[in-house]
């Protein structure tokens, strides 16, 4: 089954207004066609992007909700406020949440239904750290990190949802996963797909892969059979760089 790549610019806690807008207008400029490009600015710069994204096929997203609905909770951000600033997708368990914003993977799982349940497209993001890895338990942290959504989720739900494998040894280190390490993670996550949800479903799912990518690093990671594209940090905040990343995926 062919699968649209999917390239992500997580913006983190980056840019102001004006770097947001232009950085915005110039990939949404030249954005390839044969993928889908997805740009996650800071929260308060989602009007400022939705803009200058506005007449291109670029979508928007936001880095992180809270797993609530409207309400008491000063400081949050609700799933319906993402929809009508023209988010389509949303981040969830990305590993500096989970780290140093003491994320559980049960907490992860609330802000993935409620994402769902608003019309929002999760990209929920797994992965293991250097001593996990060291110690060979990469598998079974991804594991309990899937099961946390998987054990709460129908296959109808998870169509509109994607998977990032995003080593956390690799983010923000320059230390990337070596195409195998990386293909053989995403085969692991999709066959875990398939035993919970069926082959078809598990077979139409994008898997990204996050930690270092680069532009001169994409093309090798995008080649593996389950690598659908890419979450991209540092190399996403130079238009130049992160075109280059998003026509590596088209290849
Ligand atoms: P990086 O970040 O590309 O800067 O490693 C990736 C991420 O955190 O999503």
């Amino acid at each position: 089954m062919s699968r649209t790549p999917l390239v992500a610019g997580n913006w983190k806690m980056n840019g102001r207004r004006s770097m947001a807008a232009s950085l915005a207008a110039e990939i949404a400029a030249a954005a390839p066609a044969g993928v889908e490009v997805l740009l996650c600015p800071p929260l308060v710069y989602l009007d400022t992007v939705a803009s200058a994204v506005q007449a291109s096929d670029v979508v928007l997203g936001a880095q992180n909700l809270d797993e609530h609905e409207d309400g008491a909770f000063t400081g949050e951000v609700s799933a319906e406020m993402l929809v009508d600033v023209a988010c389509r997708y949303v981040l969830v368990g990305h590993s500096e949440r989970r780290t140093l914003f003491a994320e559980s993977s049960a907490r992860v799982a609330d802000k993935f239904f409620r994402a769902l349940d608003a019309g929002l497209r999760p990209v929920l993001c797994v992965g293991e750290t250097l001593a996990e890895r060291e110690a060979g338990n990469t598998e079974q942290v991804i594991n309990a990190q899937l099961d946390a959504v998987f054990g709460r989720a129908t296959a109808e739900q998870m169509v509109d949802t994607v998977i990032a494998y995003e080593p956390v040894w690799a983010i923000g280190t320059g230390m990337t996963a070596s195409p195998e390490q990386a293909q053989a993670v995403h085969a692991h996550i999709r066959s875990r797909l398939a035993s919970s949800f069926g082959a078809p479903l598990a077979q139409s799912l994008r898997l990204l892969y996050g930690g270092s990518v680069k532009a001169d690093n994409a093309a090798s990671l995008f080649a593996g059979a389950d690598i659908d594209g890419g979450l991209v940090g540092g190399a996403s905040l130079d238009a130049a760089t992160f075109l280059a990343i998003c026509q590596a995926a088209t290849a």
